[in-house]
């Protein structure tokens, strides 16, 4: 999705505009632009479609100078990725701003602007908030910060903004609503980022705004108004660690360097959640002892790859816990008219905690007569966490390739922490079982290691794929959503279709597709669906399918004409699905890199999706 940069310091502060939006890259976008006013009062901006590369080579024919700026990258959602669609856009020679997230309005401000004698040059909905600035600032005497006061209630829908004016160099203003935005704290220079990896090259000190606030930001000082118009102190946060993460150390891509830090990540996931032979409840909230013990019912809502992770928990909550279990994807159940169940405790899943579908759900859950949300977020300052009542950090670490790999990991181990707790609370988890699992989660991050070292072999099989168009991915039971991510992964980054289904449906309209061209993948952990799962195998292999199974050693599985068997170490059937789901993760890289894609910015995909 769209990125935002904004800096005023003493220095030229072009070059930091520029890495900052290098650093939000992963985000996804199609067009790049920054604008800077120069110290004779001038500004300028320079934009392109394409890469930030591109962009920095229009800097280095074109430079720019000045110590106030702001810059952006666009993904495209009102008018196609083109130079005069880009920002910042730009109303009269002296205003200008930048914008994530959509104005629902735009088509009736655009009308009104118009007859006030504004000239669009752009098709995006952002150009009307410059012209509606622009427009207000007359009427507020030339006052930045009370224009934008002025204009923000004629704006329906969801925005971060930037904005910088020559007639007031001394301020760079910003306003948050439904679209994050985080101020950068330096010395004499202050920053601005929709996301603070953007600024992680200037400081480490953070003042993230909540929803309706409005920022006026100036060299050494920052000035914030609430929803309400009264001012408000925002926390400062402190970052001591983290930075790493903007760097692939020796991995050739973010994707890879994700995958291999499984172990570490799911070990601080558990770190000092486990207390001897149970899971500490304390880890979802002081108040989670008392409200987990009156869930009958979890309702998990999510999109892509956190949607399969919710998937999953389905299995482990009504198998293990007890506990009746509904999983709809955002995009649906925010629209849909639900009946809530007594009891139920309202479960949102998400890496970035910025999911446009999966906020909304929340708040219209809200208003449901749920029991109490939880969040299972990586993103601790995000909105996801700060509405909901609950929260269960997972500990990934920031995660740069668009595709998601350690966060779906660290939301499994999450959610089997979540149904350990349930069942327990409920009174419907054995002691025994608990202590096992906890013993079996405990070894989980050494057999993760195990499943990373085959990734030779994996990488060999990945040639199967190069030349092909088409993928079916199996799995029977909670293994069927791994399928499923494993699908969406080789999808996303190699752009090879690939569907997924549960092993008992390919006769009732799947097995048609199977021929030759058609690569069947499947995973097979040691358990009670195994011999099923085997006469489903048998069925493709007969109308000529290749098959690639990932087999439990003690499943007895062997390569032969068109089966290609990869021994997976020996794990405890319920936690199956986060080891199943490495090799899968191996897989697509291997072929992404095969039929030369870019893997950590796959087209058309953006990173944090925080518009509908
Ligand atoms: O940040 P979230 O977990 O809420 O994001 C949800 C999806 O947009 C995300 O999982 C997406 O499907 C990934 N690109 C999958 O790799």
């Amino acid at each position: 999705m769209c990125g935002i940069v904004g800096a005023i310091a003493e220095r030229n502060i072009t070059a930091i505009l520029v890495e900052g939006l290098k650093r939000l890259e992963y985000r996804g976008y199609d067009s790049a632009g920054v604008a800077v006013l120069s110290a004779a009062g001038d500004l300028q901006r320079r934009r392109r479609v394409g890469k930030v590369y591109e962009l920095e080579q229009a800097l280095a024919s074109e430079p720019l100078t000045g110590s106030l700026g702001i810059a952006h990258t666009r993904w495209a959602t009102h008018g196609a990725p083109s130079e005069r669609n880009a920002h910042p856009h730009f109303s009269g020679e002296q205003l200008a701003v930048v914008h994530n997230g959509i104005i629902e309005n735009h088509e009736t401000l655009r009308e009104r602007l118009k007859g006030l004698g504004y000239v669009f040059t752009s098709d995006t909905d952002t150009e009307t908030i410059v012209h509606l600035l622009h427009h207000t600032l007359a009427e507020c005497g030339g006052d930045l910060t009370a224009a934008l006061k002025a204009a923000i209630p004629e704006l329906h829908g969801a925005y971060g903004l930037a904005v910088i004016s020559g007639s007031q160099p001394d301020r760079l203003l910003a306003a948050r609503s439904g679209s994050p935005l985080v101020i950068g704290l330096g010395l004499g220079e202050n920053f601005l980022a929709s996301d603070q990896l953007a600024l992680r090259q200037v400081t480490d000190r953070f003042m993230y705004l909540e929803e309706g606030d409005i920022a006026e930001i100036h060299r050494d000082s920052v000035q914030i108004w609430d929803a309400s118009g009264a001012p408000v102190q925002r926390e400062t946060v402190q970052y001591h660690d983290g930075a790493e993460a903007a760097d692939k150390g020796e991995y050739r891509h973010f994707m890879l360097k994700e995958i291999h830090e499984q172990p570490k990540v799911v070990q601080r996931t558990l770190e000092g959640r486990l207390g001897n032979d149970h899971v500490l409840v304390q880890a979802f909230g002081p108040q989670a002892e008392a409200l987990f013990a009156g869930v009958r019912n979890v309702q998990i809502v999510a999109c892509g790859t956190s949607y399969h992770a919710g998937m999953v928990a389905r299995y482990w909550l009504e198998e293990l816990a007890g506990i009746p279990c509904q999983i709809e994807v955002a995009s649906e159940f925010r629209y849909r008219k639900v009946v809530v169940q007594p009891d139920t405790l309202f479960v949102t899943i998400s890496q970035s905690g910025e999911t446009a579908d999966t906020l909304a759900a929340l708040r219209n859950a809200k208003q449901l007569g749920y029991l109490a949300s939880l969040a299972i977020c990586n993103v601790g300052t995000s909105s996801l966490v700060r509405e909901s009542d609950l929260t269960l950090l997972t500990q990934a670490g920031p995660e740069i390739g668009v595709a998601s790999t350690k966060a779906f990991t660290t939301q499994l181990v999450g959610l089997m922490l979540l149904t350990l707790a349930l069942g327990r609370a409920r009174g419907n988890l054995e002691a025994t079982i608990e202590a096992e699992l906890v013993e079996e989660l405990r070894r989980l991050p050494t057999r993760l290691g195990e499943a990373l070292a085959m990734d030779k072999i994996i990488e060999k099989v990945s040639e199967l794929f190069a030349e092909k168009h088409h993928t079916l991915f199996l799995g029977r039971g909670a293994q069927y959503p791994v399928a499923m991510e494993g699908a969406l992964k080789l999808k996303e980054i190699s752009y090879i279709h690939a569907e997924a289904y549960p092993a008992g449906e390919l006769k009732h309209g799947p097995l048609a597709l199977v021929d030759a061209d058609m690569p069947v993948v499947t995973v097979a952990p040691n358990n009670e669906l195994l011999e099923k799962l085997k006469s489903n195998l048998q069925e493709v292999r007969a109308r000529g399918g290749e098959l690639i199974v990932f087999a439990d050693t003690k499943a007895a599985m062997s390569n032969g004409e068109g089966t290609h068997v990869v021994n997976m170490p020996h794990i405890h059937d319920a936690l199956a699905p986060v080891l199943y789901t490495l090799p899968l993760q191996l897989l697509s890289y291997h072929v992404a890199v095969l039929r030369g894609t870019d893997v950590d910015q796959p087209r058309n995909l953006a990173k944090s999706v925080t518009v509908e």
